[in-house]
């Protein structure tokens, strides 16, 4: 069932452009976002003052990366935590609170337990899942199916595309709801979500085999870092939980600007320091970030989009992207890091489907 590939992990990053292309078939009608299944009514932004979006590891990365967009286009406050502390911890939930909690195999302990207790505490829930039977989208009051199709690898991929996606929908189904914005400005947002398949499958086309040749120096390292700006902090975040869970080298991501309050004193001569740079808007920021690494001896790797002007001199791999749509290209960037996890665990020969110690479906707290 692997069809040719030697790894699921493998397949199912190759798959991403046509299991994104499912969730946006459940939703997206006649090229007209109706959000209507999942049971949000119409006008839904109307009745909640505050978000919160619970879940565990990759799942809990995109929410932090919706958070960014959310508050940006609607103006809503949103909340971003793990579910184990969210359960734990006694947090502020009432009826005007739409909970939406995240997971791929809507069995996740936790991120059920805080289900139960935003519900119980009047809270509407609000499941982004890619299991419809699962018991955190049999509780919830509202259900968005990431219908991103069976994953088998231990390591999140599809699935995680799919959830970003998800809140690319909500984004956009609130900016409709919002006289501030023009409607044209919404139509934009939905035609570029219809063309982000096809910037997927570009991008694992074109990165590839320079991600593999990358890996191979990074296969001996011990230590790597990652950092960005905005949402690209959080797929910052969400390579480096990769590159950990299935090469067992020890990564961390910091947002950019947060290198000199302690970490830069990590960075020392060979040391790689991977930075993601899809967002344009504060990209001379990030690569300011970039040069003070590599004055310090570190090895660069830049993933940024394509005709950006920046001292070459600075960056020893770099990795470009197709222009497109500044609120979605982020995602773009998730192709590379996974590449760059799954060929480093390959070039160590490490067991990539089936991590030590790890499990698929994580139904003890
Ligand atoms: C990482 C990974 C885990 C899961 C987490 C939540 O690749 O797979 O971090 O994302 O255990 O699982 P779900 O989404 O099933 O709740």
């Amino acid at each position: 069932e692997k069809q040719g590939y030697q790894h699921f992990m493998l397949k199912e990053i190759n798959e991403q452009p046509e299991s994104l292309k499912r969730l946006l078939a459940l939703y997206l009608d006649d090229d007209q976002l109706d959000l209507g299944s999942t049971g949000l009514k119409n006008n839904w932004l109307q009745d909640y003052d505050k978000i919160q979006i619970v879940a565990c590891g990759t799942a809990y990365h995109s929410g932090l990366l919706a958070k960014y967009l959310l508050e940006d286009k609607l103006r809503l406050e949103v909340e971003v935590e793990v579910a184990s502390e969210y359960r734990y911890r006694n947090p502020i939930i009432n009826q005007r609170t739409l909970l939406i909690v995240v997971s791929q195999s809507g069995e996740t302990a936790d991120t059920l337990a805080a289900l139960r207790l935003a519900k119980k505490n009047g809270a509407t829930v609000l499941a982004l899942t890619n299991a419809r039977d699962s018991s955190i989208a049999r509780e919830a009051d509202l259900l968005l199916y990431l219908n991103a199709g069976p994953e088998i690898a231990v390591a999140s991929t599809k699935a995680y595309t799919n959830m970003v996606a998800a809140f690319y929908l909500l984004t956009v189904d609130g900016m409709r709801q919002r006289t501030e914005i023009s409607r044209q400005e919404v139509q934009a947002y939905q035609t570029a979500l219809i063309k982000l398949p096809e910037l997927l499958r570009q991008v694992i086309e074109h990165t590839g085999a320079k991600v593999e040749k990358i890996a191979e120096k990074y296969a001996v390292q011990e230590h790597i870092f990652f950092i960005g700006r905005n949402t690209d902090y959080t797929l910052a975040l969400e390579g480096s939980l990769k590159l950990k869970e299935i090469s067992y080298i020890h990564a961390e991501a910091y947002p950019a600007g947060e290198l000199k309050h302690g970490t830069l004193a990590l960075i020392d001569t060979g040391v790689p320091v991977v930075a993601v740079g899809s967002r344009i808007d504060i990209f001379s920021k990030l690569f300011s970030n970039l040069k003070e690494v590599k004055a310090r001896g570190a090895e660069t790797m830049l993933i940024t989009i394509e005709n950006q002007d920046f001292e070459a001199s600075s960056v020893d791999y770099l990795v470009e992207l197709p222009e497109f749509n500044q609120y979605f290209v982020g995602l773009l960037t998730i192709i590379p890091l996974q590449l760059l996890a799954y060929y480093t665990a390959l070039f160590k020969g490490e067991d990539i489907d089936q991590p030590r110690n790890l499990a698929k479906s994580v139904t003890v707290e």
